[in-house]
C-alpha cells in the first residue's frame, strides 16, 4: 500500500522527460516554480478546507503558510489544493449528506496527482473525517493538523460554550426565562474569535480522535486557533511530513486495530460526540480493519470519564488546552490503551505522552478520582434497534437511563415542528418522544435533529430533559437522554417505523436495552400495511447517496467507497 522507499512517486509525473515531461512541468512554472524543485524534492501535497463558507475553517489559508514554511524547510516542495468544505451552520440538508462526497473527491484528488504525501488541514466536524476517509483509500504518507477551537465564549460574566449554550439559551427563550433581545447579543458572545466550536462537540471531538490515532503530532488537539502555538504546530507538521515519506511511513502502518481501539478507549475518557462512532467506523472499513458497535462498547465500558467539558461538564476547549490537553489524558489512560501504537511522529503513543503533565485536576481528572466510573457512551439493542443505537450517557439524565414510558411518534421532522408546540399534543415528561425517517436514507443524510427540543408547554413546567429515540444523529454540543442511530433504519422498515403512538418503551441502559413493547406477531400486521415513505431525489449525488449508503452501524458510507483503491496509476493522462 506504501510508496517505495528511495523512489518518490511524484517521478512518475515531473521526473519524465520528453512531451509527458514538459506537460507536466511546463503549466506548473506559470506559478514561478524553478525547474529544479521538481526533481527528488517530496512533493506534499496540502489539502485545505478554507472556505468563508466554513467560518470555522476560514483562517486555513494562514495555517497553510506555515505548513508550507516547515515543507520547505524540510527540503519538500508543497502544492496547496482545496477540498470540499462543509460547514455545519451553513449546509442544508444536512453536512453529512456530503461526507462521503467530499471523501470521494479528497481521494481522487490525491490519487490523480503527482502527490507524494498529504498533509490534512481539517476543523469542522465533517472535514475530518471525509479528508480523512479519502487518504485512507490512497494509503500515502498522511499527516493531520487540525485548525484548533475558538477562544472560551464570554457572555454576562460567564463562560459560554458553542452549541451548547445555544440549545439551553433558546430552550429558556421558549419557555419566557430569557429575552430575544439577550439571545441576539449572546450570538457574537458565543463566538468571539477563529476555530471551530469550543466546546467537546464533533469538531473537537475529531481533533481528539486524529490525535489518538496517532495521526496528528502531540498536542493537535486542543491549542486554540488563536494561539502562536497552532502555527508552530503547522510549520512542525510540514516539517514531519517530508521525514515520513523519506521513512515511507504510510497511513497503513499507523491506523491498524490497535490504533483504533485506542481512539475508541480515549474518546470514552473524554465524553467525545457519539458522531465519532459513525465516523471511525467508516474510517476503519476504508482501512479494511474490522471494528463494529459492539467493539464500541466492550472497549468503552472500563474507561472512566476524565474531561470535564461542555455538554457533560462545565469547562471549555481553551481550559483544556491550558490543563495539558489530550496528552494528559492519554497520559492518565496509560493502563488501558495500547501504548506501543506508532504515531506520525515515529514515536509510540506512550513514549509521546510519558511525561504529560496536568496543571488542572478539576478540568482533567485522574484515573484514581474520574468525574464518572461509567463509560461516556451505551450501545444498546433490542426490537427496536436490532443492529444497534447509540446514547452519550454522560450527558443523559440518570434518572431516564432506567424508564418505561408512552411513545408519542412524529412521522417525519415536519410533523415534528408542526405539533411540538401545540397546546394540545398529548405528552407528559414521562412519555417517550420518537421520530421517524431521520436515517441515512430517510431524511436523506442523517442530520443532527435527534434532541429534538421538547415541547413549550413542559418547557414552561420546568421539564428539561425526556427519552428521545430517533434514526437520525445528534450535535456533539448537545445533551439530554437520546437515543440516536437507531438501525436499521425507518425509511427502510426498520421496526422504528411500526412504532404507534400509546406503544410502551422500555429503556434499560444499564443491560444495554430498547425495547418496543409490541409483541411479533403485532408488528407482522403493521408491517404489511407499512408503505416505505417516497423522497424527491430522483438525480443526481442525493439519489447515488440514497441508493448506496449503509446503515448506521457500518458507519453511513457509500457501499463502493469502503476499501481502498491504492495509490497507483498508471496511465497517463496525454
Ligand atoms: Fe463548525 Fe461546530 S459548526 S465546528
Amino acid at each position: 500500500m506504501g510508496v517505495n522507499k528511495g523512489k518518490l512517486r511524484s517521478a512518475d509525473w515531473f521526473g519524465k522527460s520528453g512531451q509527458d515531461g514538459f506537460i507536466h512541468r511546463s503549466w506548473m512554472k506559470n506559478q514561478g516554480i524553478p525547474h529544479e524543485e521538481f526533481f527528488g524534492k517530496p512533493v506534499i501535497g496540502i489539502c485545505n478546507t478554507w472556505s468563508e463558507l466554513n467560518p470555522c475553517n476560514a483562517h486555513f489559508r494562514d495555517l497553510a503558510q506555515y505548513v508550507k514554511k516547515g515543507v520547505y524547510q524540510a527540503g519538500g516542495f508543497p502544492l496547496e489544493f482545496p477540498a470540499l468544505s462543509l460547514n455545519e451552520t451553513m449546509v442544508r440538508p444536512t453536512t453529512m449528506l456530503f461526507r462521503n462526497l467530499a471523501s470521494m473527491e479528497v481521494e481522487e484528488m490525491i490519487r490523480a496527482n503527482p502527490l507524494d504525501a498529504v498533509v490534512l488541514l481539517c476543523g469542522c466536524d465533517k472535514t475530518t473525517p471525509s479528508l480523512l476517509m479519502g487518504a485512507a483509500s490512497v494509503g500515502l504518507p498522511t499527516i493531520v493538523l487540525s485548525g484548533g477551537p475558538m477562544l472560551n465564549g464570554k457572555f454576562k460574566g460567564a463562560d459560554i460554550g458553542s452549541g451548547t449554550d445555544l440549545w439551553k439559551l433558546s430552550e429558556d427563550v421558549r419557555s419566557g426565562e430569557f429575552s430575544e433581545a439577550d439571545f441576539t447579543e449572546a450570538e457574537s458572545c458565543m463566538s468571539r474569535s477563529i476555530g471551530h466550536c469550543n466546546t467537546m462537540g464533533t469538531a473537537s471531538t475529531m481533533a481528539c480522535m486524529v490525535e489518538s490515532l496517532g495521526m496528528a503530532l502531540p498536542g493537535n488537539a486542543a491549542i486554540p486557533a488563536a494561539d502562536a502555538r497552532r502555527r508552530e504546530l503547522a510549520h512542525r507538521t510540514g516539517k514531519r511530513i517530508v521525514e515520513m515519506v523519506h521513512e515511507d511511513l504510510h497511513i497503513g502502518k499507523i491506523i491498524n486495530k490497535n490504533a483504533l481501539e485506542n481512539a475508541v478507549m480515549i474518546n470514552s475518557a473524554i465524553a467525545g460526540s457519539t458522531n465519532f462512532i459513525i465516523h471511525l467506523t467508516a474510517i476503519a472499513r476504508r482501512m479494511g480493519v474490522h471494528l463494529d458497535l459492539a467493539d464500541f462498547d466492550k472497549l468503552s465500558n472500563d474507561i472512566p470519564l476524565l474531561l470535564n467539558l461542555m455538554p457533560s461538564g462545565k469547562y471549555l476547549m481553551e481550559d483544556f488546552y491550558y490543563a495539558g490537553g489530550l496528552p494528559a489524558v492519554i497520559k492518565e489512560l496509560e493502563g488501558y490503551i495500547h501504548n506501543d501504537a506508532l504515531t506520525v511522529n515515529g514515536k509510540t503513543i506512550g513514549e509521546n505522552n510519558a511525561a504529560a503533565v496536568c496543571y488542572n485536576r478539576d478540568v482533567i481528572h485522574s484515573v484514581e478520582n474520574p468525574l464518572e466510573k461509567e463509560s461516556s457512551i451505551a450501545v444498546v439493542r433490542g426490537n427496536l434497534c436490532e443492529d444497534g443505537a447509540v446514547i452519550k450517557v454522560s450527558a443523559a439524565t440518570p434518572e431516564l437511563l432506567s424508564h418505561r414510558g408512552r411513545a408519542v411518534v412524529f412521522e417525519n421532522i415536519e410533523d415534528y415542528h408542526e405539533r411540538v408546540d401545540d397546546p394540545n399534543l398529548d405528552i407528559d415528561e414521562k412519555d417517550i418522544m420518537v421520530l421517524k425517517y431521520v436515517g441515512p436514507k430517510g431524511y436523506p443524510g442523517m442530520p443532527e435533529v435527534g434532541n429534538m427540543p421538547l415541547p413549550k408547554k413542559l418547557l414552561k413546567k420546568g421539564v428539561r430533559d425526556m427519552v428521545r429515540i430517533s434514526d437520525g444523529r445528534m450535535s456533539g454540543t448537545a445533551f439530554g437522554t437520546v437515543f440516536l442511530h437507531v438501525s436499521p433504519e425507518s425509511f427502510i422498515g426498520g421496526n422504528l417505523a411500526l412504532v404507534q403512538n400509546g406503544d410502551w418503551i422500555h429503556v434499560d441502559v444499564e443491560n444495554r436495552r430498547l425495547d418496543l413493547e409490541v409483541s411479533d406477531a403485532e408488528l407482522q400486521e403493521r408491517r404489511k400495511k407499512w408503505q416505505p415513505p417516497g423522497h424527491p431525489y430522483n438525480r443526481g449525488y442525493a439519489k447515488q447517496y440514497i441508493d448506496h449508503v449503509e446503515q448506521a452501524h457500518l458507519g453511513a458510507d457509500l457501499d463502493f467507497l469502503v476499501g481502498s483503491s491504492g495509490h497507483e496509476v498508471k496511465r497517463e493522462s496525454h
